[in-house]
């Protein structure tokens, strides 16, 4: 991919409150709480640096400051580290040591998703942009990688949206925001989407394919941001700004994840804990320490 046809700018919102996840978000965001040995953020973070995003802006809310903290350097810090002998833990706080530049605005009131992305106008400047939600991390080992996949399907069919999809069991689509493909679209690769339906029940639900917290988008959103009606919560959904995309005769495009990759939305505290458990499992130091755990566990249950 050449520099002209790359996209550098990501949106990350992370202003929701997270109230599915209290008291444990009482005073500090979801998006902070640690899964395995990072929080959640730092691994959206560097899934965005793999894949050549080099400028994010966080959209912040109330009680969000610390996610700021998390990635300033801390001269501080690495002053006592460095004096106390303590350079392994050093290595550990390479990651604030990046050509990455982070931007921050404020969505002051969580009206939704869409107002979220809203806030990215200016920062995007009229360049196609990813949007990767703040408290949803994807393992991925292939290369390349799904986001920078989705880069090359975005700009290559001039879509207006192009959305990651997984496939969700039937009775799980009322959760997730579901996309109706295309007659006869070859579900295995890119296929194009004609509808979408925010949190269907199972009979009314066109697929059984999520859209997976990673978003690229042309900025022609903002357009289709501002035309969106409230909801009944007054909040504006994503989904339908990108509905509104297809109306207005755009082109949206779904990417499914491939085998390998996993999606973990660390919103409720069912997906939160399983993705503890297979982030530790797999950990390099004691991955085998706590699967020798909890299989001597499984066997009490
Ligand atoms: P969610 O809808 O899952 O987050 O948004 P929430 O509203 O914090 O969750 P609950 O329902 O209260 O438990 C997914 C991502 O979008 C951000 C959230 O911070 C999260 O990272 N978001 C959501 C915003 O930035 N602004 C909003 O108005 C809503």
């Amino acid at each position: 991919m050449t520099e002209r046809q790359s996209i550098i700018k990501a949106v990350v919102p992370v202003a929701g409150l997270g109230t599915r996840l209290l008291p444990a978000t009482k005073a500090q965001p979801k998006e902070m709480l640690a899964v395995g040995r990072k929080p959640v953020v730092q691994y959206v973070v560097e899934e965005l640096q793999s894949a050549g995003v080099g400028q994010i802006l966080f959209v912040t809310g109330r009680k969000k400051t610390v996610i700021e903290d998390h990635f300033d350097t801390d001269p501080e810090l690495v002053r006592i580290l460095s004096s106390g002998g303590g350079y392994a833990m050093l290595e550990e706080l390479a990651y604030t040591e990046t050509d990455t530049r982070f931007y921050y605005t404020r969505q002051s009131v969580p009206r939704g998703l869409a107002d979220a992305i809203g806030h990215g106008e200016e920062f995007a400047d009229d360049s196609p942009f990813v949007v990767a939600l703040g408290d949803t991390i994807i393992k991925d080992h292939t290369e390349p990688s799904l986001l920078q996949e989705m880069i090359r399907v975005h700009l290559q069919s001039g879509a207006a949206c192009t959305v990651a999809v997984e496939k969700v069991d039937a009775e799980d689509v009322y959760r997730y925001g579901i996309v109706k493909p295309a007659d006869g679209a070859n579900l295995s690769a890119d296929f194009q989407v004609t509808d979408l339906v925010e949190k269907p029940k199972p009979e009314f639900a066109p697929s059984n394919l999520a859209i997976a917290a990673r978003y690229v988008f042309s900025p022609i959103v903002f357009e289709a941001i501002r035309r969106t009606a409230p909801d009944r919560n007054g909040e504006l959904q994503l989904t339908d700004s990108i509905r509104l995309l297809i109306q207005l005769g755009h082109q949206v495009r779904a990417l499914p994840l491939r085998s390998g990759e996993k999606r973990y939305d660390i919103g409720n505290f069912e997906s939160y804990f399983k993705a503890f458990i297979d982030f530790s499992i797999t950990d390099e130091k004691y991955g085998y320490l706590i699967r020798q755990y909890l299989k001597r566990k499984t066997r009490e249950f």
